[in-house]
C-alpha cells in the first residue's frame, strides 16, 4: 500500500509542533481560515505562499488583463453575466468532485495530483468546483464568469506550474424560454473567411451523446449557443490576427454532455484553449435550477496569454520584477509582445535513485518546487532502469535551473541539488544512487 508523508513547514504549524513534517502539525490557515491536518494533508509551503498574491486581481498584470478582455466580450453579448473573482481555493472534495458527478475513483482525486489541505478538503484543482454554489446562489439568472487561482501537482516545465489562473463562464435559459433567451445576446459577426473547422456537430450518439433529460432541439440550441459564443471570444481576443484558425474537437467531461475542446493553430500546432459542453441537467436540478438549461466552458488563462503576449515561461507571471510588469502598462492602447529582457545561463544537474512502490513522479517535482522555487525551469525524467532481478526501478531526472533575473554559479545551484537529494530521500523514500 501506498504511504506518504505530509511535509507542511509552514511558520504557523510550527506554533503548534516543533516538527518539520505536518504528521504531528494540528492545522493550517489559508486566506483567514483553520483547517485540521490530517494524514491526507500533502500541501507544501512553495504552493501556500501562492495563495495570497491573486494574481487575476493585479492592475495590469497579463492574467488580469486577459481576464478583462473575456469579461468585456461576453457582458457585451449579455449585460447580465455576474463577475465572480474573490473565492477562496479551499473547497470540499464533494465541489471539486462529487458535485460535478466525478466518479469515485477518478484518477484526478488522486493525491499525487491534488493538492489535499485535509481528507475533504482540497486546494480546487478547477474553476468548475464552484458551479453548485453559485448556481445554487441564483446570483444571475444568465450566468456567470468566475475566474481563480487553481492547483495542481504537476511537472515541471516552461508551460507548467503548479498554480495557475482559469476562468468558468456559464450561461443558463429558461427551459420554456429557450427560444427567445438565447436568441437575446447580441453576437457581433465572425470576419468573412474566418477559418473554423467543425466535424462534430452538436452531438454523437456514440461518442458525443445527448442527455437523456433533454430534448434534442434544446440541446442543439444550447450547444449551437455556446460554440457561437466562443468562437466570437477567440476573435475578440485574436482577432488581429489574419491567420488565425480554430477547430472543434469532441470531448469528455463528467459535468457536461455533449462537450467538446477548441483548439487554435498556434505556431504550427494545435493548441488547446478551452473545454466546454451542455451541463449536464443533475447538477442544475441539485443545485435548485430544475427549470433551467444551459452550458459552461473552462479556460485556462496563461495559456491565453502565452499566446498572445508572446511570453515565453509560466514562471514569469510570478515575477516581481518591473521588468517584467512594466511593459504590460499600457495594454489598452497598444498591442504588446514580451520583449524578453535577458536569459541568463542554464545549469543542468542529474539525481537517479531506486524508487519505492508507489512513487511519482510529481513527488520528485514538488521536492524541487520546495528546494528551488523559481530557480528550477524544467525537470525531465531521462532514464528508467528495470532491475530484472530484483524488480526495481531507477530513475534519473535532469533538473535544469535558470534563474530568471541572474546568472547562478555552479556552487549556488550545487547547495540547491545537495538539498533536492536530501530531501526527495526523506521525504519520498527513495534510494540515491551516485
Ligand atoms: N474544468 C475543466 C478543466 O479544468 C475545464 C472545463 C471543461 C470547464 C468543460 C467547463 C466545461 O465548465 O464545461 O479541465
Amino acid at each position: 500500500m501506498r504511504m506518504r508523508m505530509t511535509w507542511l513547514v509552514l511558520p504557523q504549524i510550527r506554533r503548534h509542533s516543533t516538527a518539520t513534517s505536518t504528521s504531528t502539525s494540528t492545522s493550517t490557515r489559508i486566506l483567514g481560515a483553520t483547517f485540521p491536518t490530517d494524514a491526507a494533508t500533502n500541501l507544501s509551503a512553495s504552493v501556500l505562499e501562492r495563495i495570497p498574491r491573486r494574481l487575476h486581481k493585479v492592475p495590469n498584470h497579463p492574467i488580469a488583463i486577459i481576464k478583462e478582455r473575456i469579461e468585456d466580450y461576453f457582458v457585451k453579448t449579455n449585460q447580465n453575466y455576474k463577475i465572480v473573482d474573490s473565492l477562496s481555493p479551499a473547497v470540499s472534495t464533494t465541489q471539486n468532485f462529487d458535485q460535478l458527478l466525478f466518479d469515485k475513483d477518478h484518477s484526478s482525486r488522486s493525491p499525487s495530483d491534488t493538492y489535499y489541505v485535509n481528507k475533504d478538503t482540497v486546494l480546487r484543482t478547477h474553476t468548475s468546483a464552484h458551479q453548485s454554489e453559485v448556481l445554487a446562489g441564483k446570483q444571475s439568472n444568465v450566468g456567470y464568469l468566475l475566474t481563480a487561482d487553481v492547483y495542481r501537482r504537476d511537472e515541471i516545465d516552461l508551460s507548467h506550474y503548479p498554480v495557475f489562473h482559469q476562468m468558468e463562464g456559464i450561461r443558463i435559459f429558461d427551459r420554456k424560454a429557450l427560444l427567445s433567451e438565447s436568441s437575446a445576446d447580441t453576437f457581433a459577426p465572425l470576419p468573412k473567411g474566418a477559418k473554423i473547422t467543425d466535424p462534430t456537430g452538436l452531438s454523437n450518439p456514440e461518442t458525443n451523446p445527448l442527455q437523456v433529460a433533454h430534448a434534442q432541439k434544446d440541446s442543439e440550441l444550447v450547444a449551437l449557443h455556446l460554440k457561437r459564443a466562443l468562437e466570437g471570444l477567440v476573435w475578440h481576443l485574436f482577432g488581429s490576427d489574419k491567420n488565425l484558425e480554430i477547430r472543434w474537437i469532441e470531448a469528455y467531461f463528467p459535468f457536461t454532455s455533449p462537450s467538446w475542446e477548441m483548439e487554435v493553430m498556434y505556431q504550427g500546432k494545435w493548441l488547446e484553449l478551452l473545454g466546454c459542453g451542455v451541463i449536464q441537467q443533475k447538477i442544475l436540478d441539485d443545485s435548485g435550477n430544475p427549470d433551467k438549461i444551459g452550458w459552461a466552458f473552462g479556460l485556462g488563462l496563461e495559456r491565453i496569454a502565452m499566446v498572445m503576449f508572446g511570453i515565453p515561461d509560466i514562471r514569469l507571471f510570478w515575477s516581481q520584477d518591473s521588468r517584467f510588469l512594466s511593459q504590460f502598462e499600457n495594454h489598452t492602447t497598444k498591442q504588446i509582445t514580451f520583449q524578453p529582457y535577458s536569459k541568463y545561463p542554464a545549469c543542468y544537474k542529474d539525481v537517479s535513485f531506486w524508487c519505492p512502490d508507489g512513487f511519482h513522479d510529481n513527488d520528485m517535482f514538488e521536492v524541487v518546487r520546495d528546494m528551488a522555487g523559481d530557480l528550477a525551469e524544467d525537470v525531465a525524467l531521462i532514464d528508467t532502469f528495470k532491475n530484472p532481478k530484483t524488480g526495481r526501478t531507477s530513475k534519473c531526472f535532469r533538473i535544469n535551473y535558470r534563474s530568471m533575473d541572474r546568472t547562478l554559479s555552479n556552487e549556488d545551484v550545487d547547495i540547491i541539488q545537495d538539498k533536492v537529494r536530501e530531501e526527495v530521500a526523506r521525504r519520498c523514500g527513495v534510494e540515491l544512487r551516485g
